[in-house]
Protein backbone atom coordinates (compact mmCIF):
# COMPACT_ATOMS: atom_id res chain seq x y z
CA UNK A 1 0.00 0.00 0.00
CA UNK A 2 1.26 3.79 -0.66
CA UNK A 3 0.76 6.73 1.03
CA UNK A 4 -1.66 8.95 -0.60
CA UNK A 5 -0.12 12.22 -0.53
CA UNK A 6 4.01 11.21 -0.58
CA UNK A 7 3.71 7.55 -2.31
CA UNK A 8 5.71 5.86 -0.16
CA UNK A 9 5.01 2.70 1.25
CA UNK A 10 2.98 2.83 4.16
CA UNK A 11 3.41 -0.93 5.88
CA UNK A 12 1.73 -1.48 9.01
CA UNK A 13 1.35 1.85 10.88
CA UNK A 14 1.48 2.11 14.65
CA UNK A 15 1.98 4.57 17.50
CA UNK A 16 5.04 4.99 19.80
CA UNK A 17 2.48 5.64 22.01
CA UNK A 18 -0.92 7.07 22.52
CA UNK A 19 -1.63 9.04 25.89
CA UNK A 20 -5.31 9.90 26.67
CA UNK A 21 -5.05 12.91 29.29
CA UNK A 22 -9.33 12.95 29.22
CA UNK A 23 -9.97 16.51 28.73
CA UNK A 24 -13.20 17.71 29.83
CA UNK A 25 -15.62 17.55 26.96
CA UNK A 26 -17.14 20.91 26.28
CA UNK A 27 -20.46 21.06 27.07
CA UNK A 28 -22.23 22.23 24.18
CA UNK A 29 -25.31 22.76 25.49
CA UNK A 30 -24.48 24.83 28.55
CA UNK A 31 -22.60 27.05 26.09
CA UNK A 32 -25.12 27.72 23.57
CA UNK A 33 -27.74 28.31 26.32
CA UNK A 34 -25.58 31.10 28.09
CA UNK A 35 -24.35 32.24 24.45
CA UNK A 36 -28.26 32.55 23.47
CA UNK A 37 -29.11 34.25 26.89
CA UNK A 38 -26.09 37.21 25.98
CA UNK A 39 -26.74 40.29 24.42
CA UNK A 40 -25.59 40.36 22.03
CA UNK A 41 -26.45 36.94 21.10
CA UNK A 42 -23.03 34.60 20.74
CA UNK A 43 -22.10 31.32 19.89
CA UNK A 44 -18.41 29.46 20.28
CA UNK A 45 -16.50 28.71 17.05
CA UNK A 46 -14.84 25.73 18.51
CA UNK A 47 -18.54 23.96 18.19
CA UNK A 48 -18.14 24.64 14.47
CA UNK A 49 -15.91 21.54 13.91
CA UNK A 50 -18.27 18.74 13.85
CA UNK A 51 -18.18 16.25 10.78
CA UNK A 52 -19.98 17.84 8.49
CA UNK A 53 -18.57 21.03 9.77
CA UNK A 54 -14.69 19.87 9.37
CA UNK A 55 -15.71 18.88 5.58
CA UNK A 56 -16.92 22.36 5.03
CA UNK A 57 -13.84 23.84 6.55
CA UNK A 58 -11.73 21.78 3.66
CA UNK A 59 -13.82 23.16 1.08
CA UNK A 60 -12.52 26.75 2.60
CA UNK A 61 -9.40 26.19 2.02
CA UNK A 62 -9.93 25.30 -1.40
CA UNK A 63 -12.30 28.35 -2.12
CA UNK A 64 -10.48 31.24 -4.44
CA UNK A 65 -11.16 33.68 -2.11
CA UNK A 66 -9.83 32.40 0.78
CA UNK A 67 -5.98 33.17 0.14
CA UNK A 68 -5.10 31.56 3.74
CA UNK A 69 -4.06 27.83 2.99
CA UNK A 70 -2.40 28.34 -0.56
CA UNK A 71 -0.62 31.24 0.51
CA UNK A 72 0.89 29.41 3.75
CA UNK A 73 1.52 26.61 1.65
CA UNK A 74 3.39 27.86 -0.85
CA UNK A 75 5.23 30.27 1.92
CA UNK A 76 6.30 26.43 3.79
CA UNK A 77 7.47 25.19 0.14
CA UNK A 78 9.83 28.39 -0.03
CA UNK A 79 11.64 28.57 3.53
CA UNK A 80 12.06 24.73 3.93
CA UNK A 81 15.66 25.01 3.54
CA UNK A 82 15.41 27.83 6.35
CA UNK A 83 13.52 25.73 8.49
CA UNK A 84 15.91 22.92 8.18
CA UNK A 85 18.61 25.30 9.01
CA UNK A 86 16.71 26.48 11.96
CA UNK A 87 15.63 23.03 13.05
CA UNK A 88 19.05 21.02 12.71
CA UNK A 89 18.99 17.30 12.41
CA UNK A 90 16.96 14.86 15.00
CA UNK A 91 13.69 17.64 15.80
CA UNK A 92 10.71 16.46 17.09
CA UNK A 93 7.89 18.01 15.71
CA UNK A 94 4.39 18.54 18.20
CA UNK A 95 1.45 19.69 16.63
CA UNK A 96 -1.31 21.00 18.52
CA UNK A 97 -4.87 20.60 16.86
CA UNK A 98 -3.60 18.22 14.74
CA UNK A 99 -5.26 17.32 11.54
CA UNK A 100 -3.11 20.01 8.75
CA UNK A 101 -1.49 16.91 7.72
CA UNK A 102 -0.67 18.26 4.43
CA UNK A 103 1.19 21.27 5.77
CA UNK A 104 3.05 19.40 8.42
CA UNK A 105 4.40 17.01 5.96
CA UNK A 106 5.50 20.08 3.79
CA UNK A 107 7.82 20.69 7.00
CA UNK A 108 8.81 16.69 8.12
CA UNK A 109 9.60 16.68 4.72
CA UNK A 110 11.92 20.38 4.68
CA UNK A 111 14.03 18.73 8.25
CA UNK A 112 16.48 16.66 8.35
CA UNK A 113 16.06 13.05 9.80
CA UNK A 114 12.97 14.22 11.86
CA UNK A 115 13.18 12.25 15.24
CA UNK A 116 9.75 12.55 16.03
CA UNK A 117 6.10 13.79 15.96
CA UNK A 118 3.49 14.26 18.17
CA UNK A 119 -0.25 15.19 17.35
CA UNK A 120 -1.93 16.40 20.30
CA UNK A 121 -6.09 17.00 19.74
CA UNK A 122 -9.01 17.12 22.03
CA UNK A 123 -10.57 14.52 19.88
CA UNK A 124 -8.96 11.12 20.25
CA UNK A 125 -10.45 9.26 17.55
CA UNK A 126 -9.89 11.97 14.70
CA UNK A 127 -6.26 12.28 16.59
CA UNK A 128 -5.27 8.49 16.07
CA UNK A 129 -6.45 8.18 12.87
CA UNK A 130 -3.87 11.48 11.26
CA UNK A 131 -0.95 10.63 13.52
CA UNK A 132 -1.24 6.80 12.63
CA UNK A 133 -1.13 8.31 8.78
CA UNK A 134 1.74 10.12 9.55
CA UNK A 135 3.48 7.13 10.93
CA UNK A 136 2.95 5.10 8.01
CA UNK A 137 4.43 7.68 5.49
CA UNK A 138 6.88 8.20 7.91
CA UNK A 139 8.43 4.79 9.37
CA UNK A 140 12.10 5.91 10.60
CA UNK A 141 10.00 8.60 12.91
CA UNK A 142 9.22 8.16 16.28
CA UNK A 143 5.17 8.99 15.86
CA UNK A 144 2.93 9.50 19.22
CA UNK A 145 -0.68 11.38 20.39
CA UNK A 146 -1.72 12.68 23.02
CA UNK A 147 -5.53 13.56 23.41
CA UNK A 148 -5.25 16.62 25.04
CA UNK A 149 -6.95 20.05 25.53
CA UNK A 150 -3.90 22.19 24.06
CA UNK A 151 -5.51 25.57 25.07
CA UNK A 152 -4.67 25.28 28.64
CA UNK A 153 -1.06 24.25 28.50
CA UNK A 154 1.23 20.95 26.77
CA UNK A 155 2.01 18.88 29.20
CA UNK A 156 5.22 16.98 27.34
CA UNK A 157 8.06 16.65 29.91
CA UNK A 158 7.01 13.17 31.02
CA UNK A 159 6.85 12.19 27.11
CA UNK A 160 9.51 9.40 26.29
CA UNK A 161 10.67 11.72 23.57
CA UNK A 162 13.73 12.00 22.15
CA UNK A 163 16.41 14.41 23.08
CA UNK A 164 16.38 16.84 19.94
CA UNK A 165 15.11 20.06 19.71
CA UNK A 166 11.22 20.47 20.12
CA UNK A 167 9.19 22.55 17.19
CA UNK A 168 6.12 23.37 18.08
CA UNK A 169 3.73 23.74 14.95
CA UNK A 170 1.14 26.07 14.57
CA UNK A 171 0.03 26.62 11.69
CA UNK A 172 -3.58 28.04 9.69
CA UNK A 173 -3.75 31.18 12.36
CA UNK A 174 -5.62 29.27 14.14
CA UNK A 175 -3.81 31.91 16.92
CA UNK A 176 -6.37 34.67 15.16
CA UNK A 177 -10.02 32.68 16.45
CA UNK A 178 -8.49 33.45 20.30
CA UNK A 179 -9.51 36.66 22.08
CA UNK A 180 -6.21 38.35 22.47
CA UNK A 181 -6.44 37.38 26.27
CA UNK A 182 -6.77 33.88 25.22
CA UNK A 183 -3.87 34.08 22.38
CA UNK A 184 -1.75 35.18 25.14
CA UNK A 185 -2.78 32.43 27.22
CA UNK A 186 -2.49 29.73 24.35
CA UNK A 187 1.13 30.94 23.46
CA UNK A 188 2.13 31.20 27.30
CA UNK A 189 0.96 27.83 27.69
CA UNK A 190 3.29 26.60 24.18
CA UNK A 191 6.27 28.82 26.28
CA UNK A 192 6.15 26.99 29.66
CA UNK A 193 6.50 23.78 28.13
CA UNK A 194 9.89 24.79 26.08
CA UNK A 195 13.12 24.30 27.16
CA UNK A 196 16.43 26.71 25.83
CA UNK A 197 16.51 26.35 22.32
CA UNK A 198 13.18 24.80 21.59
CA UNK A 199 11.10 27.09 18.84
CA UNK A 200 7.45 27.58 17.99
CA UNK A 201 6.60 27.65 14.24
CA UNK A 202 3.26 29.74 13.70
CA UNK A 203 1.26 31.22 11.11
CA UNK A 204 -0.73 34.32 11.60
CA UNK A 205 -2.86 36.09 8.88
CA UNK A 206 -2.03 39.59 8.17
CA UNK A 207 -4.03 42.59 8.28
CA UNK A 208 -4.78 43.67 4.45
CA UNK A 209 -7.40 45.68 2.40
CA UNK A 210 -10.78 44.99 4.36
CA UNK A 211 -12.30 44.34 0.94
CA UNK A 212 -10.46 41.03 0.34
CA UNK A 213 -10.79 40.30 3.88
CA UNK A 214 -14.21 40.44 3.90
CA UNK A 215 -14.28 38.39 0.65
CA UNK A 216 -12.34 35.21 1.83
CA UNK A 217 -14.94 34.89 4.60
CA UNK A 218 -18.26 36.02 2.65
CA UNK A 219 -17.25 33.71 -1.05
CA UNK A 220 -19.36 33.80 -4.14
CA UNK A 221 -20.16 30.20 -4.39
CA UNK A 222 -21.57 30.78 -0.17
CA UNK A 223 -19.71 27.91 1.51
CA UNK A 224 -18.27 29.69 4.19
CA UNK A 225 -22.62 30.77 4.68
CA UNK A 226 -22.91 27.28 4.45
CA UNK A 227 -19.95 26.61 7.41
CA UNK A 228 -21.64 29.68 9.45
CA UNK A 229 -24.71 27.86 9.16
CA UNK A 230 -24.12 24.30 9.96
CA UNK A 231 -23.73 25.53 13.25
CA UNK A 232 -27.57 26.01 13.60
CA UNK A 233 -28.31 22.89 12.03
CA UNK A 234 -26.36 21.05 14.41
CA UNK A 235 -28.11 22.97 17.43
CA UNK A 236 -31.14 22.00 15.72
CA UNK A 237 -30.24 18.58 15.35
CA UNK A 238 -28.07 17.84 18.67
CA UNK A 239 -29.75 19.97 21.08
CA UNK A 240 -33.46 19.80 20.22
CA UNK A 241 -33.64 23.07 18.60
CA UNK A 242 -36.38 24.70 16.32
CA UNK A 243 -33.94 27.63 15.02
CA UNK A 244 -35.40 28.36 11.44
CA UNK A 245 -32.14 28.69 9.69
CA UNK A 246 -34.08 29.97 6.55
CA UNK A 247 -34.41 33.21 8.52
CA UNK A 248 -30.99 33.80 9.30
CA UNK A 249 -27.99 35.68 6.61
CA UNK A 250 -24.34 34.91 6.70
CA UNK A 251 -22.51 38.42 7.32
CA UNK A 252 -18.96 39.09 7.71
CA UNK A 253 -17.35 41.91 9.06
CA UNK A 254 -14.17 43.84 9.13
CA UNK A 255 -13.35 45.44 12.64
CA UNK A 256 -11.44 47.92 12.18
CA UNK A 257 -10.54 48.70 16.34
CA UNK A 258 -9.86 44.78 16.87
CA UNK A 259 -8.14 44.45 13.76
CA UNK A 260 -10.55 41.32 13.29
CA UNK A 261 -13.10 39.81 10.95
CA UNK A 262 -16.39 39.19 12.58
CA UNK A 263 -18.48 36.31 11.38
CA UNK A 264 -22.48 36.56 12.09
CA UNK A 265 -25.85 35.40 11.38
CA UNK A 266 -28.28 37.88 11.34
CA UNK A 267 -32.29 37.39 11.35
CA UNK A 268 -33.71 38.21 8.67
CA UNK A 269 -37.45 38.26 9.95
CA UNK A 270 -38.47 37.74 13.94
CA UNK A 271 -38.84 34.32 15.36
CA UNK A 272 -39.49 32.48 18.40
CA UNK A 273 -37.58 29.28 19.03
CA UNK A 274 -36.89 26.56 21.48
CA UNK A 275 -33.34 25.13 22.38
CA UNK A 276 -33.76 21.71 24.85
CA UNK A 277 -36.84 22.89 25.50
CA UNK A 278 -35.78 26.75 26.60
CA UNK A 279 -37.50 29.47 24.99
CA UNK A 280 -35.76 32.31 23.06
CA UNK A 281 -36.53 35.05 20.58
CA UNK A 282 -34.39 37.28 17.91
CA UNK A 283 -35.93 40.40 16.49
CA UNK A 284 -35.32 41.75 13.28
CA UNK A 285 -31.61 42.42 12.58
CA UNK A 286 -30.50 41.11 15.48
CA UNK A 287 -27.16 39.21 14.96
CA UNK A 288 -25.60 36.26 16.48
CA UNK A 289 -22.05 36.79 16.53
CA UNK A 290 -20.16 33.47 15.99
CA UNK A 291 -16.52 34.13 15.04
CA UNK A 292 -13.83 36.25 15.28
CA UNK A 293 -10.52 35.75 13.11
CA UNK A 294 -7.96 38.20 13.98
CA UNK A 295 -5.30 39.65 11.71
CA UNK A 296 -1.76 40.51 12.59
CA UNK A 297 0.63 43.06 11.57
CA UNK A 298 4.32 42.21 12.15
CA UNK A 299 4.29 44.66 15.30
CA UNK A 300 1.38 43.34 17.03
CA UNK A 301 2.51 39.66 16.34
CA UNK A 302 5.66 40.64 17.78
CA UNK A 303 4.27 42.61 20.64
CA UNK A 304 1.82 39.28 21.23
CA UNK A 305 5.37 36.89 21.01
CA UNK A 306 7.05 39.07 23.37
CA UNK A 307 4.15 39.45 26.36
CA UNK A 308 4.51 35.73 26.90
CA UNK A 309 8.38 35.45 26.83
CA UNK A 310 8.98 34.78 23.09
CA UNK A 311 12.09 36.28 20.85
CA UNK A 312 10.52 36.16 16.86
CA UNK A 313 13.87 34.92 15.41
CA UNK A 314 12.17 34.67 11.51
CA UNK A 315 9.34 36.02 10.04
CA UNK A 316 8.36 35.09 6.39
CA UNK A 317 6.05 36.57 4.47
CA UNK A 318 4.32 35.74 0.90
CA UNK A 319 4.96 38.68 -2.01
CA UNK A 320 1.76 41.09 -1.47
CA UNK A 321 2.08 40.05 2.56
CA UNK A 322 -1.13 38.11 2.66
CA UNK A 323 0.23 36.07 5.67
CA UNK A 324 3.06 35.59 7.68
CA UNK A 325 4.81 32.27 8.96
CA UNK A 326 6.73 33.13 12.31
CA UNK A 327 10.16 31.24 13.82
CA UNK A 328 9.68 32.03 18.12
CA UNK A 329 11.94 31.01 20.38
CA UNK A 330 11.92 31.59 24.23
CA UNK A 331 13.82 35.00 24.87
CA UNK A 332 16.87 34.17 26.95
CA UNK A 333 16.53 35.65 30.83
CA UNK A 334 19.17 38.62 31.12
C1 LIG B 1 -9.54 27.95 11.40
N1 LIG B 1 -9.44 29.39 11.21
C2 LIG B 1 -8.05 29.84 11.16
C3 LIG B 1 -10.25 29.91 10.08
C4 LIG B 1 -10.06 31.44 9.94
O1 LIG B 1 -9.70 31.87 8.85
O2 LIG B 1 -10.24 32.17 10.92
C5 LIG B 1 -11.73 29.60 10.28
C6 LIG B 1 -12.61 30.15 9.20
N2 LIG B 1 -13.77 30.71 9.40
C7 LIG B 1 -14.30 31.06 8.24
N3 LIG B 1 -13.45 30.77 7.29
C8 LIG B 1 -12.37 30.19 7.86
Amino acid sequence: MHDRVSGRPTGHAALAFFEDQHPPAGDFLADVLDGFSRSPKQLAPVYFYDAAGSAIFDEITHLPEYYVTRTELSILDRIGPELATLAGPGAVVIEPGSGSSVKVRKLLDALPDPAAYVGLDISGDHLKAACLEIAGAYPDMQVGAVCADFTQGLELAHLPLDDGKRVIFFPGSTVGNFEPDGARRLLAGFRRAMRPGDAVLIGADRVKDPARLVAAYDDALGVTARFNLNLIHRINRELDGSIDPDGLSHRAVWNTDRARIEMHLVAERAQAFEISGRPFHLHVGESIHTENSHKFTQESFTSLAESVGFTVRSSWSDDAELFSLHWLEPTAKA
